[in-house]
């Protein structure tokens, strides 16, 4: 691991997956086997925890990563662009694994999309990598990709307590489950450190999958600890639901040409206005700003949405 300052202090440290995203344009439907067609493709950060320090930077809040993207040129690819973007890394050098998580996504024109994913280096971020000064120095610790980063579900219980008890705000954003399906010793995984989480965000499939008794209760998480839980709903928008609150925000309407990143670019913004001191109804808006924006143009390079483009598209 690289040398820490201990005076550095973060608005936010994200601890996660990082990837390189290989998406297609939207295209109409899956190829035939054995058959080649054209496509464009886009190439971008990816990883929960990529594309929320990436979003987090763009809009100007200071930003660092605890990821470990692997050894290799594209390791180092997606690390310069992500200081590019004027996100802090620290990163670890996996033992096992050169090459960073890699996701090639076929996006369709109905906006779906199909995704094949290696986890690559992400499997190898451990407990020895975390920064407890670190952590005890900044406002929000975001914790992303949960099941990319297999190698820490012993550590996040910890790690999470460890930030609230010093006053910072916690939030978890754990994806879809692709590899350990929803079993009930995954489900614990995740259980197991609710207690410590401030927000909990999670989309409708992933409450669904987590719920034990009544499919998709976002009551059964909150009873488990976590204080907040924010669902993302796609095109219905998102809501904030806590044991005696529930607000609702629509989406902004746009045509999607990317879907990748919607959940993690919407945390970014959620914790940039949470961050503001923003009423709830407000985060919420700015947050699905954030998300539709994003989706909603090419992902030519690494552009993420910066604060003016967010506050001219929730003023719409
Ligand atoms: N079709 C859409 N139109 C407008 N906004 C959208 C659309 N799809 C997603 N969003 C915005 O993006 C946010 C997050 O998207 P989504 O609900 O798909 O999250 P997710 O499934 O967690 O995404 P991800 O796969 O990136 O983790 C939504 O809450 C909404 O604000
Ligand atoms: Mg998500």
């Amino acid at each position: 691991m690289q040398k820490r300052k201990e005076s550095e202090r973060y608005d936010v440290i994200v601890i996660g997956d990082v990837f390189c995203d290989i998406a297609t344009m939207p295209m109409p439907g899956y190829p035939e086997r054995d058959k080649q067609i054209g496509c464009e493709f886009m190439l971008s950060i990816g990883g929960q925890a990529g594309n929320c320090a990436a979003a987090c930077a763009s809009l100007g809040l200071r930003t660092a990563i605890i990821c470990n993207p692997g050894n290799e040129m594209l390791s180092n690819w997606v690390i310069s662009e992500l200081q590019k973007l004027g996100v802090r890394c620290f990163t670890s050098i996996s033992e096992k694994e050169d090459h960073p998580g890699i996701t090639v996504s076929i996006a369709f024109e109905d906006g779906s999309r199909s995704m094949l994913s290696d986890r690559g280096a992400n499997l190898d971020l451990k407990a020895e990598d975390m920064d407890f000064d670190l952590l005890h120095n900044a406002r929000f610790v975001m914790r992303a990709g949960h099941w990319n980063t297999e190698g820490l579900f012993t550590v996040n219980r910890i790690l999470l307590e460890f930030a609230q008890s010093a006053g910072v705000y916690t939030g978890v954003d754990i994806g879809w489950s692709a590899y350990l399906g929803w079993s009930a010793r995954a489900k614990e995984t995740v259980f197991a450190f609710l207690p410590y989480t401030d927000f909990l965000f999670v989309n409708e499939a992933e409450l669904e999958g987590l719920s034990v008794n009544t499919k998709g209760d976002v009551q059964e998480l909150l009873n488990k600890g976590s204080k907040n839980v924010i669902v993302h709903q796609g095109a219905n928008g998102s809501s904030w639901i806590t044991h005696d609150s529930e607000l609702h925000s629509p989406a902004f309407n746009v045509s999607m040409i990317s879907p990748t990143g919607a959940g993690d670019v919407f945390n970014a913004g959620f914790i940039y206005a949470f961050l503001k001191g923003k009423e709830a109804e407000h985060c919420l808006k700015f947050a699905n700003a954030c998300a539709a924006l994003h989706i909603s143009r090419r992902r030519r390079k690494n552009v993420f949405p910066t604060v003016e483009e967010v506050e001219k598209m929730a003023l719409k």
